[in-house]
């Protein structure tokens, strides 16, 4: 009766041990909860490698526990040798040997698809340059979000502008660094729709940790229909907001596609509210948010290359932020 009252302490102790070890293996950026060929063929092998070492130690432990257990004697030297010949040498060598052929075929690289979508990605500090190449001439340039076709090979082009940078989106595939001045190819396959985060897993400077990217796969045919809708300029409307913006020179770094040709200093913002966050990760996409970016960006974002305008009326930022949240 009292083992039955103590069963829920019981259990809220047993949860409280094991919840730093599996509380990462849940969610949008797990390499356990994934959503790419590649990674799901590492986490079966992690996951087979992690079963068979738990086995070999309580192996061990039952063979010494028996050793501890025998009478003295039991064991001759010819006996003591066997053992050392099995378990010390032909056993590793056919275990070892079974988990390099368990694991060749997961190092293997998946093939590009002919014909299949190229999306050159650049590590800049900090966020990140998205290109889809539609047709090598017509490339569509967004930022800090990658959408991806469910059940298609997409490949990725990755380069950097400024340091090294590292792209990983866990639940996707491998990390692959990004170099400057070079491009390293990463061919990847999500096998379902869904939302998930990545993250640059190198140092790059003050906000490395806020350099997140969203990643949307959807199912093919509306992945199709979303880039073909990615492509059309803004709605060319008059907007207090959209003035504000070009008597600001928020022009002379990003562009709006139909509004501003401006510069490609600084991310892309055609369709800059229909992200899920802000300034790569560093905060959720609101309109609050976007109006205090606007006037001092590294409050979110240290380091940031954003000049801050200090002297911007609020209002003028709220304005600013209303005509980007209304580009979806
Ligand atoms: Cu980019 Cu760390």
């Amino acid at each position: 009766m009292r083992a039955r009252q103590d069963a829920p302490a019981h259990r809220r102790r047993l949860a409280s041990i094991l919840a730093p070890f599996v509380g990462g293996c849940a969610g949008i950026q797990s390499t356990f909860s994934a959503f790419g060929t590649e990674a799901e063929s590492t986490r079966a092998l992690t996951l087979g490698m992690t079963i068979a070492g738990v086995l070999i130690v309580a192996g061990v432990a039952a063979l010494v526990v028996h050793a501890i257990r025998s009478p003295p004697g039991r064991l001759d030297h010819r006996g003591g040798m066997r053992v050392i010949l099995w378990l010390g040498g032909i056993g590793p060598v056919a275990l070892l040997t079974v988990l390099l052929l368990l694991s060749l075929p997961t190092m293997r690289s998946l093939r590009a698809e002919p014909g299949g979508l190229v999306i050159a990605v650049d590590g800049e500090q900090f966020w990140w340059r998205v290109r889809y190449a539609v047709t090598p001439e017509r490339i569509v340039e967004s930022a800090n979000e990658i959408r991806l076709p469910a059940g298609r090979a997409v490949t990725f082009e990755l380069a950097s502008a400024d340091v090294i940078h590292s792209f990983w989106i866990p639940g996707l595939a491998g990390k692959m660094d990004m170099i400057p001045g070079r491009s390293n190819t990463l061919v990847v396959h999500a096998t379902r729709a869904g939302r998930f985060r990545g993250a640059c897993a190198e140092f790059c400077g003050l906000s490395h940790a806020r350099m997140a990217i969203d990643v949307v796969v959807l199912e093919a045919p509306e992945f199709d229909r979303w880039l073909a809708e990615a492509q059309r300029p803004a709605p060319d409307a008059p907007d207090a907001g959209r003035d504000l913006f070009g008597a600001y020179g928020c022009d002379g770094c990003h562009a709006i596609r139909g509004h501003f040709a401006g510069s490609t200093i600084g991310p892309d913002l055609t369709h800059v509210g229909s992200r899920k966050s802000l300034g790569a990760g560093a905060s959720a996409m609101t309109r609050d948010a976007v109006a205090r970016f606007i006037r001092d960006s590294s409050s979110l974002k240290p380091g940031s290359r954003m000049p801050a305008f200090p002297k911007m009326p609020p209002d003028d930022a709220d304005r600013i932020a209303a005509y980007l949240m209304d580009r979806r």
